[in-house]
């Protein structure tokens, strides 16, 4: 029979190759183990179960999970910035290297402030000020614009450097004036930071006050869902006698908060804790707000 419908039927095809038994799954399975952050506090809120004389026992993971895609959200000057700043430099400074891409601030000012961070760690940065590489889209345009462009330029990156962290200060700024298009934006960024085993911090900006502690007030939104974690951090300014009591604090004080919404790689800390922010900036995280019990 002649095709002139223009229809051309294709017969269905079995893709073998999509299809994995269980131990040859297995095998590429990555070993997940901790990332060390570099901020007190956090390491120990991650936890990964193993089995002992045919027992299950938690054992903490000492780190974010490795390959992990986190998202760190809050409102302004919340300390997300702190955060992820700290943590590229103390990856740096163990000789990884780290994609910084940048949307909000230009290169040179982020770099100023990296190196500060590294100065309060107690580092010296020009011993591995290079494992930082930078990546514009502040002030290119195009990048911040184009997720192809920005992914295509992340990918050389991670191949001429070696690159195995990630981190986007804010995945927020790629998809101003067009949040219907945000899951698909950080869907896509996901998907793209999986299959090159990225271990990776999203900075996503909250714009609401309300439900301070929740991931899913607006701009938390839609990467929640998507990425394997969430970390939200918070602030309150106290003022009332009730929350001075609740948080042990006196009115007209500033209490930094912080909790992990979720993470699908491993077990974690659910509770609420103290955050602090030292004179020179360093992110650390304190006690539960309940008290250690
Ligand atoms: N170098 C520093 N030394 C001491 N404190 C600092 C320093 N830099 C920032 N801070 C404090 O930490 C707060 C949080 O700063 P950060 O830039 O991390 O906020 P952010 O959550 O990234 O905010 P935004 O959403 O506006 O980018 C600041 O408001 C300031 O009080
Ligand atoms: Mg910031």
């Amino acid at each position: 029979m002649s095709e002139t419908s223009g229809y051309s039927y294709q017969e269905p095809e079995v893709i073998k190759e999509s299809i994995f038994i269980g131990s040859e799954a297995l095998k590429k399975a990555p070993k997940i183990t901790g990332v060390p952050t570099g901020i007190e506090g956090l390491d120990d809120l991650f936890f990964t179960v193993k089995e002992e004389k045919g027992k299950l026992k938690q054992v903490p993971l000492g780190g974010i999970p490795k390959y992990s895609v986190f998202n760190i959200t809050g409102v302004s000057d919340t300390g997300k910035t702190l955060m992820v700043e700290q943590f590229a430099v103390e990856q740096a400074q163990k000789g990884d290297k780290v994609a910084f891409i940048t949307v909000e601030t230009p290169a040179n000012f982020v770099i100023a402030s990296v190196k500060y961070r590294a100065l309060a760690m107690g580092y010296n940065f020009s011993n591995f000020e290079d494992n930082i590489i930078l990546i514009d889209a502040a002030s290119f345009t195009r990048l911040r614009e184009n997720i192809p462009d920005l992914l295509s330029t992340l990918a050389y990156s991670i191949k001429e450097y070696n690159v195995k962290f990630t981190i986007i200060d804010s995945v927020t700024g790629l998809f101003e004036n067009k949040e219907m298009m945000a899951r698909s934006i950080v869907r896509r960024i996901f998907n793209f930071l999986k299959k090159w085993y990225q271990t990776s911090l999203l900075v996503s900006q909250k714009r609401s006050g309300h439900e301070e502690l929740s991931a899913e007030a607006a701009g938390g939104y839609a990467v929640g869902h998507i990425v394997d974690g969430t970390m939200v951090l918070a602030k309150e300014l106290i003022t009332s006698q009730y929350a001075a009591r609740m948080y042990k604090a006196q009115p007209g004080d500033l209490v930094r908060l912080f909790r992990i919404d979720g993470c699908r790689m491993s077990g974690h800390d659910t509770k609420t804790h103290f955050m602090e922010i030292s004179e020179t900036g360093i992110v650390k995280i304190k006690e539960p707000i309940g008290g250690k019990g």
